[in-house]
Order: C-alpha cells, then sequence, then structure tokens
C-alpha cells in the first residue's frame, strides 16, 4: 500500500535519531522501525566507551530495512540537510556518566551543549516539526524525592549541568516555529546497556568472581528504567499534546544498591565479593520520578520491573561473554 506521495505505507513517517549507535538510541530506532518509521540515524562512535560496542550496535541496525546511518559529530555535519523531510528529530546523542564529567568538562560541553544548539537550530531551518531531546534526572540533583518536573534544577556535576542547559536551550526553542520536549531519563537499564554504568559493572564483576564496587554504603536509591519502557515514553513523545515542557520517564520504583545485590546474588547464584569505597563525587542519594505528567502527557506506565529487567539485562551479558570466551578460544 502505498501513500499520496508514494512512499510505502510502512514507513509513512520520517525522523532522525541522533546517537542511533548508543545504548538507547540503538533500542529506540529499532522500535520506531518496527512502527512505521523511516529512521535515519547519526552517530560519531566517540570515544566516551569502547567505541565497538557503538560499531556492533550500529551494523545490527543497518541490517533492520528502513535505516540509514550517517556518521560523523552533530556539530560539524550539515544537519539541515540531512534533517530535510523529516518530522520529527530524536535527539539522544550526548556524553552519559557522571563521573568522568569532572575532568572532561569541554567534551560533555561539546557533546551536550554545542551539539544540541546545532540541531536546534538545524531542526528548524530545515522545518522539523517536533525536537525530543533526551534529558536525564541529573538536572535534579540532591532535590526532595520524588522528583517533580516543576521543582527547580540543581544539578551537582558538570554531567547535569550540561545537560540542564541543553534542556534549557530545547524548551526555549518551542514557539519559534519548532515544537520541542524534554525527557527527564531516570538510570536506564537492560540488554546492551553501557559498559560504564553500576549495573553492568555489577553483573560483570559477579559473573567472573571478581569483586563488585561499591561506592558508599549502598543505601542509595535509584529509580531504574528498563530501556524498552524508555523507548516506548520516548516514541509517544513524537506526539504528545505537550510542547516547551520536561517530562520525567523513570521506573515507576527506587530501589537501594543493597537491593541490586540481593537479586544479583540470586541472578548469579553465588555470594558477591564487595569492595567499599567513599561515595563518589557527583552521585546523588536518591532519585525517584513523580510519573503524573508522562502519565498524562505520554500515556506512559512501566511494564517492566527492575528484577524482571535485570534478569533479562544478566542473561544477554552471560550470552555476550560467552561469545567473547569461544572467539578467544
Ligand atoms: N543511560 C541512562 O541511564 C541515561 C539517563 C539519563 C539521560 N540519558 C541520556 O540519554 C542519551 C543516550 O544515553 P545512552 O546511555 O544511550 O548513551 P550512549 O553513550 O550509549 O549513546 C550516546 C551516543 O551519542 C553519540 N554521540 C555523542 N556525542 C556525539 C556527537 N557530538 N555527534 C554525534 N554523535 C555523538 C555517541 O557516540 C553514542 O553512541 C544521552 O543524551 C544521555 O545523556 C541517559
Amino acid at each position: 500500500m502505498e501513500s499520496a506521495s508514494g512512499t510505502p505505507e510502512r514507513w509513512a513517517r520520517r525522523c532522525v535519531v541522533t546517537g542511533s549507535a548508543g545504548f538507547i538510541g540503538s533500542t529506540l530506532s529499532t522500535r520506531l522501525v518496527r512502527d512505521g518509521w523511516k529512521v535515519t540515524g547519526i552517530d560519531a562512535f566517540t570515544d566516551s566507551y569502547d567505541p565497538v560496542e557503538k560499531v556492533v550496535r550500529a551494523a545490527n541496525l543497518a541490517r533492520v530495512a528502513g535505516t540509514s546511518l550517517v556518521v560523523g559529530d552533530l556539530v560539524d555535519l550539515d544537519l539541515a540537510r540531512i534533517f530535510d523531510g523529516a518530522e520529527v528529530v530524536f535527539h539522544l546523542a550526548g556524553r552519559a556518566g557522571v563521573r568522568p564529567s569532572f575532568a572532561l568538562e569541554d567534551r560533555y560541553v561539546h557533546d551536550n551543549v554545542v551539539a544540541t544548539e546545532r540541531v536546534l537550530d538545524a531542526a528548524r531551518r530545515a522545518g522539523v516539526r517536533r525536537v525530543v531531546y533526551a534529558s536525564s534526572s541529573s538536572v535534579y540533583g540532591d532535590g526532595d524525592a520524588p522528583f517533580r518536573e516543576a521543582a527547580t534544577p540543581n544539578p551537582i556535576s558538570p554531567y547535569g549541568r550540561t545537560k540542564l542547559e541543553a534542556e534549557l536551550q530545547t524548551l526555549a526553542a518551542a514557539g519559534t516555529g519548532l515544537e520541542t520536549v524534554a525527557l527527564r531519563y531516570f538510570t536506564v537499564f537492560g540488554p546492551g546497556q553501557r559498559p560504564d554504568m553500576g549495573l553492568r559493572l555489577f553483573a560483570e564483576a559477579a559473573l567472573t568472581g571478581r569483586p563488585v564496587t561499591l561506592f558508599g554504603d549502598g543505601t542509595q536509591r535509584r529509580d531504574f528504567t528498563y530501556v524498552h519502557d524508555v523507548a516506548a515514553a520516548t516514541e509517544a513523545a513524537a506526539d504528545a499534546p505537550a510542547s516547551g515542557m520536561a517530562i520525567n520517564v523513570g521506573g515507576g520504583a527506587d530501589v537501594s544498591l543493597l537491593d541490586v545485590f540481593d537479586v544479583l546474588r540470586a541472578l548469579v547464584g553465588t555470594e558477591l565479593l564487595i569492595d567499599v569505597q567513599p561515595f563518589a563525587r557527583g552521585d546523588v542519594r536518591v532519585t525517584s520520578a513523580d510519573l503524573t505528567r508522562a502519565r498524562e502527557l505520554l500515556g506512559f506506565v512501566p511494564e517492566v520491573p527492575f528484577a524482571a529487567g535485570y534478569e533479562r539485562q544478566v542473561s544477554w551479558l552471560r550470552d555476550r561473554m560467552g561469545r567473547a570466551m569461544e572467539l578467544s578460544a
């Protein structure tokens, strides 16, 4: 079946996903194609972690009909040309991670702030209808939980500050010929999670019998959000009856790191060796999302609770480590 413009009906809508080789961007892109979007991805395979992981995700995505990829830095590319004909830009490219941001502030400014400025400017010039921006719970800092979008942001790391600056730019662009929404993601997990993130590091250590490094006393709590739930909320944001607004995207419950270790012990079937280190700079005590706005505007209800999602992540990691062992044998 074809639409009046000659576009096959199954790809009735065109979009761009920046950061499409990333953990969340690759999951989102796969979902969008399944739902009938034609996806142009952009990624620079930056050195924030082993670029091979990004190249593998991009190669897997390239096998999916309806996707294409532009390799390059958002700051250097002719974005208006790439965005031409796209209805929505899902802007997920960025430099994530709190701890490295203290030593690499320039990189964070480049990938989060300058890149977002370029995306917004090009989206306006190309006639894109809407930009959906991947913001972060880090904009709240050590605020009162549960975090509500109306609270005054108070980031405590360069990462959080650059995400907030880009979010403010995004929201300010609403009404200048663009619709914009900023989604504040809360610690995203699941298969494919970034190698620098706690849940992945804990599981890798546990599966190889190495000590699990714990910063602090383990009572800090996180609102872990399953990656497929995040992708669903992000897709819904394309058509949300809102613009110029930030919306929390959380998992619906906060879990302490001590609870995480209980789940992990059961999944690996052994006791964990725990190497306790002092609290890390930039780490907040609690993150917890108020999801009222997400429910109302995105119809969002998280579907995968922590234990079930972590089981899938650990199983993905076991397969991955098994394949790596076979290759090295
Ligand atoms: N993972 C989380 O828990 C989490 C939580 C809150 C917010 N976020 C935000 O969601 C987004 C995606 O996070 P992720 O965990 O998938 O990270 P990721 O590092 O796996 O993905 C980001 C991708 O963006 C690309 N990129 C970075 N700078 C670029 C540039 N200048 N030009 C082109 N490509 C560039 C990277 O190469 C990478 O593939 C980020 O913006 C992050 O700040 C993530």
